[in-house]
């Protein structure tokens, strides 16, 4: 039995993660250095805790129904977290531009609408398990 709330639970961690995108962007544009840093760590782990939990609970449940998606979101989160690395050595080193701070955020924030209209959407009408799981795992902060 899936809690009742489990859309709105994953749609509350894009939210997270979306005020914290916002944020990142105004210490870049602001040339805040410490505040960027600070939320860059807290980037680094929201993004890694959500990944995880979706890498866990809803991808190998969606993947028979919709391979070619699956697929797609997976090979996101690899540049994603490719990307987040990389940028992270360069913004502890004060050498990202807030241009490509921006395009990266851009693609965070593409990832989510894209997961929010099929992914999400299928996990609130048909996860079949783990639905408990997932919001644990995402509640974890
Ligand atoms: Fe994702
Ligand atoms: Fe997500």
């Amino acid at each position: 039995m899936k809690p009742p709330d489990l859309k709105l639970r994953l749609l509350a961690d894009h939210h997270r993660l979306e005020k914290l995108f916002t944020l990142v962007m105004d210490a870049f544009e602001a040339d805040a250095r410490e505040d960027t840093q600070r939320l860059w760590t807290e980037l680094e782990h929201g993004l890694e805790r959500h990944f995880a939990a979706e890498e866990r609970f809803l991808f190998p449940q969606f993947d028979p129904l919709d391979p070619a998606e699956t697929a797609a979101l997976r090979a996101e989160h690899v540049t994603i977290m490719r990307q987040l690395e990389e940028l992270g050595v360069g913004v502890d080193l004060k050498l990202v531009r807030a241009e490509v701070a921006r395009a990266f955020i851009d693609s965070l924030r593409a990832h989510a609408t894209r997961e929010d209209a099929v992914l999400y959407r299928w996990a609130d009408e048909s996860l079949e398990t783990g639905a408990s799981q997932i919001v644990e795992a995402l509640s974890d902060d």
